[in-house]
């Protein structure tokens, strides 16, 4: 059966892992100056509803440098939403090439873009969740563990708004069983919906989910603090004046946040950042932010996943996971 990457609550934490564990070998791998070619002949369609730097980059950068090539089929290029059905979109590009990746306004065209394919096809963000953010960032937290602790010993700390990047954090890093916290003020705190995911994820793995308005309970001991824009994703979007009264000063992070949190702190943000506003140049620019890190883990996570679709053997829950050897090979 044909599989796709729009939810990572269709994965168990076993299969992340995989996942994590491939694209550290495969970045080993090149930074080793060998680029394996899993992806010779294959090509990779890329839709895009909106602009992009980081996706659109990472998955061209991945296709390249493991063998294959990717078609940026920018808005207004293509026929989707236009003269051609989802539908019909989705069925001529199964045909056309191999794998494919939308960054979509409604996360309903991916969904059915995905139904409508023979072949599989990746979310490359959408209005409810961003899952190869989630797993660029699960990869750079395994990077950057504190001295002793294991991931599942770990708290993050979600500050602001309730993005579909917030969203994703919290599936992630429940599923992985570190301890979630959102502190964001009530009308933009996370829904009902993605909560019961957090819950049913913390049931499996022992972690743990809350949503706070209060600064002392949400920062104590955090490992690692995250943020992302302030645009009233899920309403309408907001002014910068209505956007300063909801989350300034007190959802801003800045060096006196940061003071609150575990001394080895790290900072978190998905980029593109509006700086001074959600995260002070302070922060951001500080030697604990691995926001670059994140950024270059895109890529990480692009390779992986890239490698994992096009080796259907992957797909098999109850085979060893054969890494190195796909690596190596
Ligand atoms: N974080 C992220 O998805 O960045 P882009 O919008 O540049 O792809």
């Amino acid at each position: 059966m044909k599989r796709d990457y729009i939810d990572t609550k269709d994965f168990t934490k076993e299969e992340i892992v995989q996942l994590i564990e491939l694209g550290l070998e495969l970045k080993q791998s090149i930074k080793n100056g060998y680029y394996p070619e899993l992806l010779k002949n294959k090509t990779l369609g890329m839709i895009f509803e909106q602009s992009s730097t980081r996706t659109r980059v990472s998955f061209e950068t991945a296709m390249t440098q493991l063998g294959g090539h990717a078609q940026y089929l920018a808005p207004g290029q293509i026929q989707l939403g236009g003269h051609e059905s989802v539908a019909d979109t989705a069925r001529v590009l199964s045909r056309l090439v191999d794998i494919m990746m939308a960054r979509v306004e409604r996360h309903e065209t991916v969904v059915e873009l995905a139904e409508n394919s023979t072949i599989p096809v990746i979310n490359g963000m959408s209005d409810y969740n961003h899952p190869t953010q989630e797993l660029g960032d699960a990869i750079t937290m395994f990077e950057h563990l504190p001295a002793g602790k294991k991931i599942e010993d770990c708290k993050i700390v979600f500050v602001g708004d309730a993005t579909q990047v917030c969203a994703s954090t919290m599936f992630m890093a429940t599923k992985l069983g570190m301890d979630f916290v959102h502190f964001g003020p009530k009308g933009f705190q996370l829904r009902e919906e993605h909560l019961k995911i957090a819950e049913e994820n913390c049931k499996i793995s022992g972690g743990s989910c809350l949503v706070t308005e209060d600064a002392d309970i949400a920062l104590a001991g955090a490992d690692f603090i995250y943020t992302d824009v302030w645009y009233g994703l899920y309403e309408a979007e907001l002014s910068e004046e209505e956007r300063m009264n909801v989350f300034f000063p007190k959802y801003q992070v800045n060096a006196e946040m940061i003071s609150k949190a575990a001394p080895h702190v790290k900072f978190m943000h998905c980029l593109p950042a509006t700086r001074n506003e959600e995260v002070t140049d302070e922060v951001l620019d500080a030697d604990y932010s691995i926001v670059i890190d994140e950024a270059e883990n895109r890529l990480t996570a692009m390779r992986a996943l890239l490698v994992y679709f096009m080796n259907p053997s992957y797909y098999t829950k109850n085979e060893e996971p054969k890494v190195k050897e796909l690596v190596m090979s």
